[in-house]
């Protein structure tokens, strides 16, 4: 069943598109991300679901019971914010309670869920304090806890983990989703940051100037990217230009500033002489020295002759910046554990990568 569905949905402000028509579900259990740049639109719309927005056009249903007018108080949503809005003068335990007495449930009842979330966000000595008493990923955990004390079917988290350092935010990340698998309750979470939404969630919604530009999973994301603006939002991405030579063999072949190119289509069909986007990612490139393999035939167009800007290392992979001999930058990404060839600035190179590994998407 369909947690949250939107039919048509849109929301105008003057003469800016917020959200231009569109359709979209989450399923019961889900936890879907709302990905894109900023002013793609993910805020409005994670707004028109909790009813804080009306839409200029279209319908809101949640659990298939039509919402689109219905005030937000009565819709049954739990919301979660990037500043923590708890309140200040309020101790941690007054600050969960608050909806359970707003709902009238007796005292017991009231410590008794209270102590069982502060247990599952892992926070059980600090009822006493007020929030100013507490670290920023403290006061995040309490919000949630705040959130899930009334168990609400959904919730919609807006950018909750924006303030928090790298390695908080990836705790937080885990106890999102643990409390996810635990409570099974649905949530609709945005973000602007890739490895947020590749990390933690089932399904990636990827906006783009208040479009859906694709709906995968992750994975689905990162390996068949549908436009050449979701190659480059997630991941790094060697974008080449080129137009389609000839679709009849195994491979189709391009024809591009690097010569004629084998690529790979992973789904639909491409006509002959289609202008197209080949993606090739960085990990998928080999580099070689070309010093040592001089007898390689470069001009087959399967071995690209340049010349390697820079190595920058990340941790546990490098990073190689390589200009071909037509101009075009290519970036190249090696295990640091594996043996690599470490190369002057300067060294002349040659890189290849399997038909299989060069994409084609079709030009945007
Ligand atoms: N109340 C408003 N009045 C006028 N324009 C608005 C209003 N709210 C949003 N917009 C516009 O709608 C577009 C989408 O805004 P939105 O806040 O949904 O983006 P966002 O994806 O959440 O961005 P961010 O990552 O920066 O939070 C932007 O161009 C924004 O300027
Ligand atoms: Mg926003």
């Amino acid at each position: 069943m369909n947690m949250i569905e939107l039919k048509q949905v849109s929301r105008r402000y003057g003469a800016v598109e917020a959200i231009a028509p569109l359709d979209f579900s989450v399923k019961q259990g889900e936890f879907v991300t709302l990905l894109g740049p900023s002013g793609s639109g993910k805020t409005t719309l994670l707004n028109l679901i909790a009813g804080m927005v009306s839409p200029s056009s279209g319908q809101i249903f949640v659990r298939g019971v039509d919402i689109t007018n219905a005030p937000p108080s009565s819709r049954g949503l739990g919301m979660v914010f990037q500043n923590y809005a708890l309140m200040p003068h309020m101790t941690v335990f007054d600050n969960i309670a608050f909806p359970l007495r707003v709902r009238k449930m007796p005292k017991d009842e009231i410590r008794r869920k209270v102590k069982d979330v502060l247990d599952m966000v892992r926070l059980p000595d600090i009822a006493a304090r007020k929030p100013k008493e507490l670290s920023g990923g403290q006061q995040q955990r309490v919000s949630l806890a705040r959130c899930i004390v009334y168990n609400p079917a959904l919730i919609l988290l807006d950018e909750p983990l924006g303030a928090l350092d790298k390695k908080l935010r990836e705790q937080m990340q885990l106890e999102i989703r643990r409390l996810h698998a635990q409570l099974g309750i649905t949530m609709l979470n945005v973000t602007h940051d890739q490895d947020e939404a590749l990390s933690m969630s089932d399904r990636i919604v990827l906006m783009n100037q208040g479009r859906v530009e694709q709906v995968a999973s992750p994975d689905e994301l990162y390996r068949s990217p549908r436009t050449a603006f979701a190659a480059s939002f997630i991941g790094t991405a060697n974008l080449i230009s080129g137009t389609v030579q000839d679709n009849a063999g195994e491979h189709t072949v391009v024809s591009t500033p690097l010569g004629l190119l084998p690529a790979t289509m992973r789904s639909g069909v491409v006509s002959r002489g289609a202008a197209v986007k080949l993606l090739v990612r960085p990990e998928s490139v080999r580099m070689t020295c070309a010093l040592h393999s001089p007898d390689v035939d470069t001009a087959s167009g399967l071995r690209h002759a340049g010349t390697l800007e820079d190595s920058i290392t990340l941790g546990s992979v490098v990073r190689h910046h390589v200009r071909l001999a037509c101009d075009m930058q290519i970036v190249v990404q090696q295990q640091g554990n594996r043996r690599q060839i470490t190369q002057e600035r300067g060294a002349p190179v040659l890189l290849d990568w399997l038909p299989e590994d060069c994409q084609i998407i079709l030009q945007d």
